[in-house]
């Protein structure tokens, strides 16, 4: 079979944690250590192939700064699936991922796809040894697995600058999409 269908993804999140970098990793396959924050929102498009499916993700990438709080909803308001990014070194990331989670399941489509990713894995580990480095993480990896259980959410952890499961995101929700 030969299924064409489109998905319109949104990401949600705090500023800076990472999400125009996850999609510019998952687009360009690229990561600019200094990006600039997302005015507004950005539209970017990317197709996969995903089993027998032909994947196009539509994908609203939105700013995380307040002042641009009020056309989040816009957004998100027909998303057949959400990234809620936070960074798993800033736990104030964590709390807002939440309140994004709740405002998804009060407003958006009842049958969308959230995935709670935890961005910049990289910084918890030493980039020589690979250990972990103690005190950088400050959001357990049990944290995010248990906010994922109780509000039935995809979880993953990330990195936008090694690459580390960020095509697993993407992949994981194009299975999840219903064939056309
Ligand atoms: P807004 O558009 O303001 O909402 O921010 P954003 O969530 O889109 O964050 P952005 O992708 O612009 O990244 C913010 C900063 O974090 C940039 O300097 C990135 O280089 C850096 N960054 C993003 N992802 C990672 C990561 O996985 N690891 C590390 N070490 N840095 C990252
Ligand atoms: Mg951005």
């Amino acid at each position: 079979a030969n299924n064409q269908i489109s998905v319109k993804l949104v990401l949600l999140g705090e500023a800076a944690v990472g999400k125009s970098s996850l999609v510019l990793r998952f687009v360009s396959n690229d990561f600019e250590e200094n990006k600039e924050p997302t005015i507004g929102a950005a539209f970017l498009t990317q197709r996969c192939t995903i089993g027998d499916k032909n994947i196009k993700f539509e994908i609203w990438d939105t700013a995380g700064q307040e002042r641009f709080a009020n056309l989040t909803p816009l957004y998100y308001r027909n998303a057949q699936a959400a990234l809620v990014v936070y960074d798993i070194t800033k736990p104030a990331s964590f709390i807002k991922a939440r309140h994004w989670v709740k405002e998804l399941h009060e407003q958006a489509a009842k049958n969308i796809i959230i995935a709670l990713v935890g961005n910049k894995y990289d910084l918890t580990l030493d980039s020589e040894s690979g250990e972990e480095i103690e005190g950088a993480r400050k959001v357990s990896r049990d944290e995010g697995q248990d906010l994922a259980n109780e509000e039935n959410l995809l979880f993953f952890e990330t990195s936008a600058k090694t690459a580390f499961s960020v095509n697993d995101v993407f992949t994981t929700i194009g299975e999840k999409i219903p064939d056309a």
